[in-house]
């Protein structure tokens, strides 16, 4: 596999666009040196880059596409109302009108408000929760590594450059699954935390009442308990991890698989507090989420086709099905290899992610570049495990297959030292203080 083209516009980005792209998550430093650099089409769960290769793609999207590129029905409805007009002097019926049938899926959530990225609804939401309770701060687990492109989340990263101090102090973390360490924070920082904003579970599942528990901690020192739902909602279920667990926040947001890649995301929540953004309260007015962009028309006849394709076919159960045969096949292999001690399967079947330890058994970015580079050589395209609905049974089983032959390699390279195997340099965290690691 020959990456000839994507070398030399790789060395043209760099020079005009600060990173090479628009989003860390996709830069160069996250892939191995044998890579595409650029893709020029997508269709289903397959990608083609600009020298011509084919792969099968997944965690799509930065886990966006959960229905394939292209996905008809989708691109239609969008294309429909580019037709008709994207953005008007006055809102279109669709902001009312999608607003309704999302109500409908999250349960316990009374009003909605549009956004395009879901960093504009997590952020949001602490607004939200500083103006309602006049509190500043945050409390975020410490084990969740994103949830804002803004101040308040990544001047608590190890990436904070730019960021005022004065920001970075009004962030505090606790431990996931550890009600101590959330107590603790709202005694050391009395009537100050605004709200907790989190992910309802990671790779590992919240404790029995867990997250209960944390709404009750947050309720009893007067904050607001906010659940973050960009990775879990439409995948997890439709109405994201909230139904999945049986769980009411006071908010939530959501973004991401809304609408098959298309920029669309929502702060969701009760009405009280929500209404702050209104104009049909006495309160201080609340200035909530309000673009130029927010609400065009093809985004969110986008997000409101996906939300009926979910409805009409079982893409939440598909996810599910799929990710499990992968995990199963998979981990047959490494069972087999007997790399259960360097290679692990997390998460769940929908959100399936893998984890690679060196001959140490720590964890190690040389053997995730490894990984990538010998299945990214096999036509996989695979930061993660992640499945779409458009992945075929043809798809899974090649994977299979071909991650197979990855691992055979993978395990050389325990055995006979990684320099051996890996061409060029590692791949290394997006949150690090310095280039140079
Ligand atoms: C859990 C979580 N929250 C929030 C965000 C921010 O979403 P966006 O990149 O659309 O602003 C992300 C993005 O990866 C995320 O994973």
């Amino acid at each position: 596999m020959k990456f000839t083209r994507s070398n030399h516009l790789r060395r043209r980005a760099h020079q005009i666009i600060p990173g090479g792209c628009h989003t860390y998550a996709k830069g160069d430093d996250q892939y191995p040196e044998l890579s595409p650099g650029f893709i020029v089409r997508g269709k289903g769960s397959h990608v083609f880059d600009v020298d011509g290769n084919e792969f099968i793609e997944y965690g799509m999207g930065l886990r966006a596409v959960t229905l394939g590129h292209g996905y008809e029905r989708v691109a239609d409805a969008a294309s429909k109302a580019m037709y008709e007009g994207i953005n008007f002097l006055r809102p279109s019926l669709l902001e009312l009108e999608y607003a309704e049938e999302l109500l409908d899926v999250v349960p316990g959530a009374e009003m909605v408000k549009f956004g395009k990225h879901g960093s504009d609804a997590t952020t949001a939401a602490l607004k939200l929760a500083r103006a309602y309770t006049g509190r500043e701060m945050v409390a975020i687990p410490a084990q969740q590594p994103f949830l804002s492109v803004d101040d308040w989340f990544i001047g608590s990263t190890a990436m904070p450059g730019g960021i005022p101090e004065s920001q970075r102090a009004l962030t505090v973390k606790f431990d996931y699954n550890d009600l101590n360490s959330l107590e603790s924070l709202f005694e050391a920082y009395p009537g100050s935390i605004a709200c907790v904003i989190m992910e309802a579970a990671k790779e590992d599942d919240p404790d029995d009442n867990y997250l209960q528990s944390v709404k009750d901690l947050c309720h009893k020192y007067g904050a607001l308990f906010v659940i973050d739902e960009m990775i879990t909602g439409f995948r997890w279920d439709i109405g994201g991890a909230q139904k999945y667990y049986n769980i009411d926040p006071d908010l939530s947001t959501f973004g991401k698989a809304m609408a098959n890649g298309f920029s669309v995301s929502a702060l969701m929540g009760k009405r009280d507090i929500m209404n702050l953004g209104g104009l049909n309260h006495n309160r201080e007015r609340v200035f909530l989420m309000s673009t130029t962009h927010g609400a065009e028309t093809h985004a969110l006849a986008a997000a409101r086709e996906t939300l009926r394709v979910y409805k009409e076919l079982d893409v939440i159960g598909e996810l599910w099905q799929k990710g499990a045969i992968l995990r199963d096949g998979i981990q047959a292999i490494i069972d087999e290899l007997r790399l259960n001690e360097f290679f692990e399967l997390n998460g769940k079947d929908c959100c399936l992610v893998f984890g690679t330890r060196d001959q140490d058994r720590q964890r190690s970015q040389p053997f995730r570049t490894l990984f990538m580079q010998e299945t990214i050589k096999r036509g996989l395209l695979m930061p993660s495990l992640i499945v779409s609905y458009a992945h075929t049974e043809s798809d899974l089983k090649y994977t299979i297959e071909m991650i197979g032959e990855a691992l055979v390699v993978y395990k050389k390279a325990l055995g006979e030292g990684i320099s051996k195997y890996l061409i060029g340099r590692s791949v290394a965290p997006v949150f690090r203080p310095y280039n140079s690691v």
